[in-house]
């Protein structure tokens, strides 16, 4: 016979080849999915998001509007900073990770703690600050508009964590009565400038937190695990001066496990924050059950969720 050799693997009966090369294209959609988010940030490092060549034969999308750079709500700065070589180098790490005993993949990768990386990289300090004070504007917004009655009867609030001050400066223009301070590190608040209203502390909130009527964290409880939540929660007790019932937390934060089943994208996106903060700091997403402990551990007798943040959540901790 002449012609065809066979092949010296087994072959697959004809049936189960389209199944094959369906799971084929599956696993190159996975493979490659980091385009996605590499093609955007070339997208908008190149200002190629229509609105800015003021194409006037396309309509914008509310996605595409929040990455417009001149938008003062715009997610760009959040985009550039996650994106950057320096938060992206972790994730080849994380199988060195799993072998080993390091805090995080990020340790591994660059040999410090996120929070300290910053005091050595004055570029990643302000990428990253600049990433936080343009969600802190979206959010503000929302809150200032939809939730102010959380503010009231308060007369000083300390923003712990509070970066370079873009939530303080929203709530102290809101709230004519509102004294706010910004507790950060030092690198990150340093040569900041506050005002009347506005003061900034630069110290480490394991060790005190000023004391205020109210205490805010935004995005904070999910960069840490639970014992170090603990101890966050725990100085921000100590710190509330009020003993009324206006002395409370304000959390800003996610909440998985509350969005609707078959919302698959928003799931998944919480999902990636969880795993964002397991690569990045010692941190993660948590149900409503695993804040609640958090909340009944550090002391605290009450809570109340407010849903108005999108994926995250309003949670009000009450001593
Ligand atoms: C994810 S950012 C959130 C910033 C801001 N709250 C916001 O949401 O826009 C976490 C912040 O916690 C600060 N931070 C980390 N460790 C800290 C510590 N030990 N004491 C005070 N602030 C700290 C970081 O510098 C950073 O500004």
């Amino acid at each position: 016979m002449s012609g065809l050799r066979q092949p010296s693997f087994e072959l697959v009966p004809g049936e189960h080849l389209a199944k094959l090369l369906n799971a084929q294209a599956l696993i190159w959609n996975r493979i490659f999915n980091f385009i996605n988010s590499m093609s955007l940030k070339c997208a908008i490092q190149l200002e190629k998001i229509i609105g800015n060549d003021q194409e006037e034969r396309y309509a914008l999308t509310d996605a595409s509007r929040l990455l417009l750079k001149d938008n003062p709500l715009s997610v760009t700065p959040f985009l550039i900073a996650m994106l950057d070589p320096v938060l992206t180098k972790p994730w080849h790490f994380l199988t060195a990770w799993f072998q080993n005993e390091d805090l995080t993949p990020f340790d591994t990768a660059h040999g410090k703690k996120f929070w300290d990386y910053g005091g050595h990289d004055p570029k990643l300090n302000h990428l990253f600050n600049d990433a936080m004070a343009s969600d802190a504007r979206l959010v503000m917004s929302v809150v200032i508009d939809k939730c102010s009655a959380v503010f009231s009867g308060l007369e000083s609030l300390v923003d712990v964590g509070g970066g370079t001050g873009t939530v303080a400066k929203a709530i102290a223009d809101a709230v004519p009565s509102m004294e706010c301070t910004v507790l950060d590190l030092p690198h990150v608040v340093a040569g900041l400038e506050g005002s009347k209203k506005l003061k900034y502390i630069g110290g480490d909130m394991f060790e005190a937190v000023p004391p205020a009527d109210a205490i805010l964290l935004k995005w904070i409880l999910h960069d840490w695990n639970d014992e170090e939540c603990i101890k966050i929660l725990g100085r921000c007790k100590e710190a509330i001066t009020s003993n009324d019932k206006k002395g409370k937390v304000i959390i800003i934060d996610m909440i998985v496990q509350n969005q609707k089943e078959d919302d698959e994208e928003s799931i998944e996106t919480q999902l990636f924050f969880d795993m964002v903060m397991m690569v990045m700091a010692t941190g993660k997403e948590r149900n409503e059950k695993e804040w609640a402990k958090l909340f009944f551990d550090a002391g605290f007798s009450d809570y109340k969720i407010t849903h108005i943040l999108g994926l995250r959540s309003l949670i009000e901790v009450y001593p």
